[in-house]
């Protein structure tokens, strides 16, 4: 921990309360000097402080900046985010979490960043990502299932994400297969799964999630304005970033748990309960471009999507996207 973290810990600690700058000094082992320069240093990454010449110094508020400390503090979970890194810029905290698995990082390391160059979506589609609004984040998964099984994992993130959101915010998001997080037709939150395999053997999984937390209306470029929306604008309050991703490890790891010892179908039901799909009417392109139209009627136990034509067939929708 360096100096900066321990003042604002001992800050932290008076919660509203002055702290004398002679208990901070002593604690510190710094002089009263030394603890002025480092609390301008504060002020300019944001910190609002309050100095009284009588009191000391009171914590008002801090910047929405991800810090591993309170993370950390949060995070209540056994193995999701026993390791966490925030970055500050990267290009995608997809390739730094692949990076970290070759090297052996254990499941549930995650990865977070303030902001993407290069965010990644599904089907090769770009993710915008702008500083400090919401939540870019991977975590390593490490699967003992086969590689055809790992639908049921993006489908499990799915899940987790959409309860975090509604405990946190009260906001009911639902799901439009396969992991699309949907507010009033608008998508909130996507999720990308990828595997890195060997010989038909997964070798680990990135669980890629990414949530507009904190975008204004403005902050949404033309093509986007249209399609996507944050949960502040539909929550009407802005929302703490640590919090949310504490509660979405949380829902992990329970969820992790739940599919570990019964398997995928209480997952499917939770999914089935949140999905804006199910018995709906939808059009559906398969990765090979075929399209089917028909009514969504529920997962089957691979977690591929079942669609039933107006003829009665039943066809299994495995990857792609579905128009509603
Ligand atoms: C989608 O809906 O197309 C999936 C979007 C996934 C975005 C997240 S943000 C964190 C992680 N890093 C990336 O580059 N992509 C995922």
């Amino acid at each position: 921990m360096n100096n900066h973290e321990r003042l604002l810990g001992i800050l932290e600690e008076g919660s509203s309360d002055y702290v004398s700058g002679e208990e901070i000094s002593r604690r510190l082992s710094v002089s009263r000097t030394a603890i002025w320069k480092q609390i301008n240093k504060l002020r300019e990454l944001g910190y609002n402080i309050d100095a009284s010449s009588r009191r000391g110094y009171r914590l008002i508020s801090r910047p929405d900046r991800l810090e591993v400390s309170r993370l950390s503090d949060l995070v209540t979970t056994q193995s999701f985010g026993q390791r966490i890194i925030v970055l500050d810029s990267t290009v995608s905290t997809q390739q730094d979490a692949m990076s970290l698995a070759e090297e052996g990082a254990p499941e549930g390391t995650v990865v977070l960043a303030e902001e993407q160059t290069a965010g990644r979506g599904r089907q090769g589609r770009k993710w915008y990502s702008p500083r400090g609004k919401g939540i870019w984040m991977s975590i390593i998964l490490r699967p003992t299932q086969p590689l055809a099984f790992t639908p049921q994992l993006t489908l499990l993130t799915g899940v987790a994400v959409c309860r975090a959101i509604r405990r946190l915010t009260g906001v009911e998001a639902g799901i439009k297969w396969p992991n699309d997080l949907l507010i009033h037709g608008r998508k909130v939150s996507g999720i990308l799964l990828e595997s890195a395999t060997e010989d038909q053997r997964v070798r680990y999984c990135i669980a890629g999630i990414g949530i507009d937390v904190n975008l204004n209306v403005e902050d949404y470029p033309e093509e986007l304005s249209h399609v996507g929306t944050s949960l502040k604008i539909e929550a009407g309050f802005e929302i703490d970033r640590t919090t949310l991703i504490a509660v979405v490890l949380e829902e992990m790891e329970q969820l992790s748990k739940l599919y570990a010892e019964q398997g995928f179908q209480p997952i499917a039901m939770l999914w089935e309960a949140l999905s804006v799909t199910m018995n709906r009417s939808v059009r559906a392109h398969t990765g090979q471009g075929v399209a089917v139209e028909g009514t969504a009627v529920g997962l089957d136990p691979s977690g591929a999507l079942m669609i039933e034509t107006d003829l009665g067939e039943r066809i299994q929708v495995i990857s792609g996207d579905i128009q509603l």
